[in-house]
C-alpha cells in the first residue's frame, strides 16, 4: 500500500518506518504524506506508536535534498508547511510516540525525532542539524523545538555550527531520553513501549495536551488548562478504575 514506508500493528504497538534505505530514510513529499495517512487512520486499538528508519545506517538523514534542488521559495515553503503538518501531527496524537533510533539523525531526522515524545538511541547514532552547510535553516521545526528540548545556547551552536554529535553527547544535553546498545535498541523500545502501554491511555493524552499546550501560553494560562484537564480525569473511567485498584492494593487494569 505504501512506496516510501511500512505499517504495522501487533500487540496494540505501531510500527512506522521510513522505508528509504537507499537515500539513507530523506524525507521525500511523497514520504510524509505516506506518514500523514498512517497518522489520520490511525486505529483506536494502538496504545503506543514506535517511528524508526529502515536499516542500520540512518534513522531519517534530512529532508530530502534531491528533491529540494530546484525548489522555487514558494515550493520550499509549501514543503516545510508539510512537514509542520506532519510533525504537528505526530505531536498531537494522544498516544505515547517513540523515536527508535539508529545511524544517522540529521535535519529533518532530527526534527522528526523532536516531534516523538521519547527518542531512544542507539549507541551508533548521529546527530545534528547540518542545514547551515547547504546555505538553508532546520525548516521543520528545528529551530523551536530544538531549543525546547535542550536549551537555546547548545541548540544555537548545534544550528549555526552544523555539527555532528554522538548518541553520548545527545543523552548529556537531553536530546535523548535513552542509550543502548545497538543489539539492545529494538527489545528495550519495546520494552518502554510495554509499560506505556498498560499505564492509562487518556492520562496519557492529558499529560502530552498540558504540556504541549503550556510551551504556547503564558505559565497563568497553562495553569488554567491544566486544572482543567485535571478535572477532566475525574469523569474517566481510568480514574474509577486507578483509585479502586490503589486502594485495592493491586494494579490497575485500563482499558
Ligand atoms: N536527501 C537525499 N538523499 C540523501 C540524503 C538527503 N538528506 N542524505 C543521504 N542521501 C543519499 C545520498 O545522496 C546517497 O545517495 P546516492 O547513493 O544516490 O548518491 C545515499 O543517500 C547514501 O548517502 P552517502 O553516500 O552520502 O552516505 P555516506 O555514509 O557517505 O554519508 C551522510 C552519510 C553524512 C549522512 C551524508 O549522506 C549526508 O551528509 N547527507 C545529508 C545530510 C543533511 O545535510 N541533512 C539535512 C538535509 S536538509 C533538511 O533536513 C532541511 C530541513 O530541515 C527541512
Amino acid at each position: 500500500m505504501y512506496q516510501n514506508i511500512t505499517y504495522t500493528v501487533e500487540d496494540n504497538i505501531g510500527n512506522l518506518i521510513i522505508n528509504r534505505p537507499n537515500s539513507l530514510n530523506s524525507l521525500t513529499r511523497d514520504a510524509l504524506n505516506e506518514v500523514l495517512s498512517v497518522l489520520d487512520s490511525l486505529s483506536k486499538d494502538v496504545r503506543v506508536l514506535l517511528v524508526a528508519g529502515a536499516g542500520e545506517k540512518a534513522f531519517a538523514a534530512g529532508a530530502d535534498i534531491k528533491e529540494m534542488s530546484d525548489f522555487s521559495p514558494e515550493e520550499a515553503m509549501e514543503y516545510v508547511k508539510l512537514g509542520h503538518k506532519v510533525f504537528n501531527a505526530i505531536e498531537e496524537l494522544p498516544i505515547p510516540v517513540i523515536a527508535v533510533i539508529q545511524g544517522y539523525c540529521l535535519g529533518g531526522g532530527l526534527e522528526l525525532a523532536m516531534a516523538c515524545d521519547i527518542r531512544i538511541a542507539s549507541e551508533r547514532a548521529r546527530f545534528g542539524q547540518p542545514e547551515v552547510g547547504l546555505g538553508i535553516i532546520p525548516g521543520f521545526g528545528g529551530t523551536q523545538r530544538l531549543p525546547r528540548l535542550v536549551g537555546k545556547g547548545i541548540a544555537l551552536e548545534l544550528m549555526i555550527t552544523g555539527s555532528i554529535i554522538d548518541a553520548k553527547r545527545a543523552y548529556e544535553i537531553g536530546l535523548v531520553n535513552h542509550v543502548f546498545s545497538p543489539d539492545l535498541l529494538l527489545e528495550k523500545s519495546y520494552e518502554i513501549a510495554n509499560i506505556l502501554k498498560a499505564k492509562s491511555s487518556s492520562a496519557i493524552s492529558f499529560i502530552k495536551d498540558s504540556v504541549n499546550q503550556g510551551f504556547n501560553i503564558s505559565m497563568k494560562e497553562a495553569l488554567s488548562y491544566e486544572t482543567r484537564l485535571f478535572g477532566l480525569c475525574f469523569t474517566k473511567q481510568d480514574f474509577r478504575e486507578g483509585f479502586k485498584a490503589y486502594f485495592e492494593k493491586r494494579k490497575p487494569n485500563f482499558r
